[in-house]
């Protein structure tokens, strides 16, 4: 018999030590360390002192079929997936709960199986009347879908062996597995691996796809089996605010494809509706003509996504006004600041500044600065922009508007939309934004942009400078000749 081995297993990254410490010296997390049984954590195979077989070693020049992949016939997924389900891949997606796992996974295994091909859905969490219950609510009650409520790996693994091998398994979730190869309470993250390690191998075995649904802790991270993460072929996060009806699945690490390819859902009393144009969606509810608000013509990997972002500049009542952010990187916000006051005399340190992205989306590129940026001085001067006019460009710490990648696509999805002009980077216009069908305006400094915006309105309290209607006007070169001063001026 083997001897039992006790040791304390870091629950976060799995680090183990032989005595209990309060902090996990690996990732720093405290309180993580849990009492485990790691006796045969190590399969018995590779303890074995046997002598190796030989294999041949193949050159990377040979050929090799493109790893064929397999529709889910949901096509949002899909694209995250990098064009459907690679054979023999394993995907772990995460999320907060509540946020609709179990009801995107049943969605597509049911689409699956009513293509014809075997779906398996095994659930630890649910019994199979509460699954089923929601197969009825999403009226996918009649596809084949093959399900169970199990949790014991082996079990799992010798049912699926008999008859055709399943295209798709969904494990919802990882926690609740077990394995008795090794003696730790399930959930744990000796259990969590082993039974991935079980699950991986079989996939890699048959060629079957298995999802698997993996908990997110309460600061957004995949709950125990961040070691899975590493041996998965990809990992999906599921994310959304929880009070919007937006889901949003991006991918962090993808084997056989991009991994800055989001996904939009969109959570109906009906299951999962795909979302195809996002930009209608993140516009719908927009108020037109408040001050505060720019339309930001982004890049979500290869499709162009317009959002509104809002801002809202306030005279503060603090020592220390307050910085507040959701959706976008806060470090960038405060460059956008210390930017805004360094080159174009706007003064910030006694405002409170809010900015928020519209539709729980989360902004990453750089290329959002100049509509941040538009947001925030419109916010302050109270001077809305005008409504069909999107803006995008990296802001560099000069106060430079540097050029960002992607231009044609992003004024095509804003001419698609209805919007007539577009303030961009000044290297743009050669960058095959010459003949977008908009009117361009583009700016080669913050200050620049700063001036155009202030003459447009006068700050809170103050009495509003007459201007031409939002939208109407193409001319703006009386905006274009007004000075960083007269700004100063108006806003003192
Ligand atoms: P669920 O898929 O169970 O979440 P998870 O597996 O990530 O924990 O989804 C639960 C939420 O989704 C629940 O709060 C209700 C909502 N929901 C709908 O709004 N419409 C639907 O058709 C379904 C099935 C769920
Ligand atoms: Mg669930």
């Amino acid at each position: 018999m083997a001897k039992s081995t006790l040791s304390f297993v870091c629950q976060n990254c799995g680090a183990a030590y032989n005595r209990w410490q309060g902090k996990c010296d690996s990732c720093g997390e405290w309180n993580t360390l849990a009492e485990e049984d790691t006796t045969g954590s190590v399969p018995v195979s590779i303890r074995s002192k046997r002598k190796g077989r030989t294999f041949a070693l193949e050159s990377l020049s040979g050929k090799t079929q493109d790893a064929p992949r397999l529709s889910s016939g949901m096509a949002e997924l899909d694209r995250v997936t990098g064009g459907g389900f690679v054979r023999g891949s394993v995907l772990l997606v995460g999320g907060d709960p509540g946020i609709g796992k179990s009801t995107l996974l049943t969605q597509a295994t049911s689409m699956m199986a009513r293509a014809g091909h075997r779906a398996v859905y095994i659930s630890g969490e649910e019994a199979v009347a509460q699954v089923r219950l929601r197969a009825e609510r999403l009226g996918l009650a009649d596809a084949p879908v093959q399900l169970a409520s199990e949790t014991s790996v082996e079990d799992i693994v010798s049912t699926l062996s008999e008859g055709a091998v399943p295209r798709l398994i969904v494990i919802d979730s990882i926690q609740t597995m077990w394995t008795d190869t090794v003696e730790s309470a399930p959930g744990t993250v000796t259990q969590v691996r082993a039974s991935a390690q079980a699950l991986i191998r079989f996939a890699k075995k048959t060629g079957a796809t298995i999802i698997l649904v993996g908990h997110v802790t309460k600061d957004g991270q995949i709950a125990g089996p961040r070691v899975v993460e590493h041996m998965v072929d990809a990992v999906l996060s599921f994310e959304g605010e929880g009070s919007q009806q937006f889901r949003i699945l991006r991918s962090a690490k993808n084997r056989f494809g991009a991994t800055d390819e989001i996904g939009v859902f969109e959570m109906t009393g009906l299951g999962l509706r795909e979302v195809t144009n996002p930009s209608e969606l993140f516009l719908s509810e927009r108020e037109l003509g408040s001050p505060g608000t720019a339309v930001f013509a982004g890049i979500e990997g290869t499709r162009p996504v317009l959002v509104e972002l809002q801002a809202l500049v306030a005279p503060t009542s603090l020592g220390t006004p307050r910085r507040a952010v959701v959706g976008w990187d806060p470090s960038r916000l405060s460059m956008v600041l210390a930017v805004l006051e360094a080159h174009c005399g706007v003064k910030l340190s006694g405002h409170d500044v809010y900015l928020n992205v519209a539709g729980g989306l989360r902004i990453q590129e750089p290329a959002a600065d100049l509509a941040a940026a538009a947001a925030l001085v419109s916010s302050l001067v109270n001077a809305p922009l005008p409504t069909d006019a999107v803006y995008f460009g990296e802001i560099s710490l000069s106060g430079a508007i540097r050029p960002v990648a992607q231009t044609p696509a992003r004024l095509k999805e804003a001419l698609k939309l209805g919007f007539g002009r577009a303030t961009l980077p000044e290297s743009a216009r050669g960058d095959g934004g010459g003949d977008s069908g908009l009117s361009l305006n583009s700016v080669g400094n913050l200050t620049t942009l700063v001036a155009e915006i202030a003459a447009r309105g006068t700050p809170r309290g103050g009495r509003a400078v007459p201007r031409d209607d939002q939208g109407g006007s193409r001319s703006d070169t009386a905006e274009k000749n007004a000075t960083p001063a007269r700004f100063r001026r108006e806003t003192s």
